[in-house]
Parts: C-alpha cells; structure tokens; sequence
C-alpha cells in the first residue's frame, strides 16, 4: 500500500444509529468569503427520496475547486447559501429509500460505500453512451445542492459504490471521485504500459491520484512541484523523477530522461499558461495533453504549428464517467490507492482549508466526522 500518511487517518466506520436523529451537526456558510465563514450549525438531517439512500458520513474530502474555490465565490456555480459543502466522501448506509434495489446491487443498511455524487440527467446522448461527465446539465451534490461536511447525506444510490472490507474511509473517499477522474485521464489519452507520462502538480490532490495511477498501471512517470519536499516525496511514491516546474532546464531534463521524445501523455489540471507552455514543449509526437482543471488561469498559449504538425491532441476530461469508476475500483481491488496527506476533524474545516489554499498538502486532505 501506498497511502502516505503525515499523521495517522482514523479508520472507524460509523454504525448504524438505532434511531435516526432529526437534526446533525454540519459545517455551513452563509457568504462567499475567507475560510472563516465556514462554521459548525445544527441542521435537519436530509430526507431519503426516491431512489437515494442515506449515509452517514466518516470521511469527506477537501478539494481546491469544488470547496476552496466554490467557499471563496470563484466557482462558476453560485448555490443558495446558507451551503454545506462536500463532494467526494465515504460513509455507511443507514437507510434506503423508496425504489432502491437492495439485494441485487448490494446497497443496503450497513454497507460501507464511497460516494461519487457527480449526477447526469440520465436522458441526453451523452449519459446514454455512458459519456455522463458531457452531459450539459450535470449536477454535482455538495456543488448544486448541499454535500457531505455533515453527518449524514442523502444521495442518489448510483452515486454510491460498495466497498470491499478492507479500505478505511479516509482511503474511500480519497478515491472517490478523483479516482474516476485520473482513470478517465488515463484512458482516454490512450496510456500504454511504459509510456512515458508527466503529471503537473503531481502533488494535488487530484495530481496525486493520477500520478500515482499511472504508475500503478505500468507507466514511467514524472511529477512537478515547485516545492523541493514535496518533490522528495514524488520520489518516495517511485515517481522516476520529480522536477520544479517553473525552473529553467525543466524541458531540458525533461528531453534527457525520455532520450530526446518526450512524454506520451501530459497531464496539466492546473491551466498556468507558463506551465502549459512548457508542457507543450516536451510532449511527443502524436502525444497527448489532458486537461482537467484551470484554477489558475486556464487561458494558455498554444503554438498550432506544432500541434498539427507532431499529430497531437489536446483532450479535456470534465470527471469520470460509469466506465471509468468500474475500472478505476478494479484496480483498487489490484492494490491501488490514492496519496492521503492527512486528517483534519469535520468543525477545522476552515483550518483544511487554510491548509490547502497554503499548498502544504500532499495528496489528499480529508475531513472526519469522528462519529461512532
Ligand atoms: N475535473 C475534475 O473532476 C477535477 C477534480 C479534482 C480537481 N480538479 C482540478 O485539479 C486542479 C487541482 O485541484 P486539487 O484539488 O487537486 O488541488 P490542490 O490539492 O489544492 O493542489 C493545488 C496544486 O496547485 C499547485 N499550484 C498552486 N499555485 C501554483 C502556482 N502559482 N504555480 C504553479 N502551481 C501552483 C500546487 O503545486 P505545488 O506542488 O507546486 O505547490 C498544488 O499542488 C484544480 O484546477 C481543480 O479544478 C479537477
Ligand atoms: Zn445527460
């Protein structure tokens, strides 16, 4: 296993209350501002709806666009404050509601499950070629409506996977959505086995998943960081090489450990123009550049000649689809897992938030609930 921990994750699952409460603890905001308007209310426990299920929360993941920067009011969705945040979590099932198929899909009470609640209409072309992540309406919970920095959620029950007995929370909901996300990456940009792959800000949260996905599946990956301990633990990961990003030779080093070709595959969720640029420079012929992120810019340069004439492409990967979660918990079942840095408890979620937006983070941070 490779989970990287600075301090110990809590691996307790909560149980299944005898009687649901009415109200929990959650942590609210009721501006977009500074980490400091996140704080703990008490709230009404969520109804179960047709087709959902109820989980109690152990673990929830703090993410830089879909918390940090929807808190700060960056994020191009706006919802109805007051707003609970959380996205990506694992839990335990505490009750189905109405429609939901116990047996057959293994969703029952007391099942432990991570929880990937990024939503398609189900009805347009592109949920039903299994494209979800192109639908023009999806809806993510903890974005459009309120998520997971709470005790319980209801969510809908394909949003939900089963998890083996093995896998603590924090590991859960550390996969949860990035893990769809990075094999989706991965698989679209067509990753051979040896390839040669570069992930910038290998680091991140998101970075981290890839990064370490990508070796996992076989491939010789560098990583980039502009902080030299971060770049030390890429290498202890067995990253082949971590590089400073934004230092002068890195397209030269770059060059010289591939032997002159490049990278098959870029993976740049970031959208720096400078960075981007210089991923360009040491993609290979008929390589490929993912994007998946822009949170600092994302309006780049782009030199056309190149592109055509080297036969590359540029490919943007909005999240994981169905086909990429089955193969994404394939591989978790095959030993993979993703970089979790640490745990902060649920009411410091203002302090994980510092935390992130201070780039102390290697890999993932999560909240815990701490519940019994
Ligand atoms: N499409 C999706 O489903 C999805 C899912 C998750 C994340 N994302 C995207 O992935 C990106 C990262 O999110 P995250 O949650 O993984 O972030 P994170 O853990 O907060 O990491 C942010 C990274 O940004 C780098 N960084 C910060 N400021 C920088 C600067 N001025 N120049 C260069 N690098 C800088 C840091 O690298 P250093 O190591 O150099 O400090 C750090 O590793 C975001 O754009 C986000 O939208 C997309
Ligand atoms: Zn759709």
């Amino acid at each position: 296993m490779t989970t990287l921990s600075a301090r110990p994750v809590p691996a307790a699952w909560p149980s299944v209350p005898r009687e649901l409460p009415r109200t929990m603890s959650a942590v609210v905001f009721d501006a977009f501002g500074p980490p400091d308007v996140l704080r703990v209310d008490t709230v009404d426990v969520p109804e179960v709806g047709p087709g959902e299920v109820l989980v109690r929360v152990a673990a929830v993941c703090v993410g830089r666009f879909l918390d940090v920067s929807l808190r700060a009011g960056r994020h191009p969705v706006m919802p109805e404050l007051p707003h609970v945040l959380g996205v990506e979590h694992a839990g335990t099932v505490v009750a189905v509601g109405p429609g939901v198929e116990t047996g057959v899909s293994e969703i029952d009470v007391g099942q432990h499950v991570a929880v990937w609640p990024v939503l398609g209409c189900g009805n347009c072309e592109a949920c039903l070629s299994g494209s979800k992540e192109a639908c023009p309406t999806l809806r993510i919970d903890g974005v459009h409506s309120r998520g997971a920095y709470a005790e319980y959620t209801a969510v809908g029950a394909d949003a939900v996977w089963s998890l083996p007995d093995d896998l603590d929370p924090a590991t859960a909901a550390g996969v949860a959505l990035a893990g769809p996300v990075a094999m989706n990456q991965l698989r679209q940009a067509g990753l051979r086995t040896g390839d040669w792959v570069l992930v910038a800000g290998a680091a991140s949260a998101l970075g981290s998943t890839t990064a370490e996905l990508a070796r996992h599946l076989g491939a010789r990956v560098i990583g980039t960081s502009r902080a030299a301990w971060k770049r030390e633990r890429l290498l202890a990961m067995g990253l082949e090489a971590a590089l400073d990003p934004t230092a002068e030779g890195f397209v030269d080093e770059v060059r010289a450990l591939t032997g002159g070709a490049g990278v098959a595959v870029a993976v740049d969720d970031l959208g720096d123009p400078d960075i981007f640029a210089r991923l360009t420079d040491v993609l290979a012929p008929q390589g490929v550049l993912v994007s998946s992120g822009a949170f600092l810019g994302g309006t780049v340069p782009l030199n056309l000649a190149r592109l055509y004439t080297l036969n590359q492409r540029i490919l943007g990967v909005r999240t994981g689809n169905d086909a990429s979660a089955l193969a994404l918990w394939a591989e978790v079942a095959r030993g993979f897992r993703p970089v979790v840095d640490r745990a902060f408890p649920l009411a410091e979620a203002a302090e994980a938030h510092r935390f992130l937006e201070a780039d102390d983070n290697m890999g993932r941070i999560v909240l815990i609930t701490g519940q019994a």
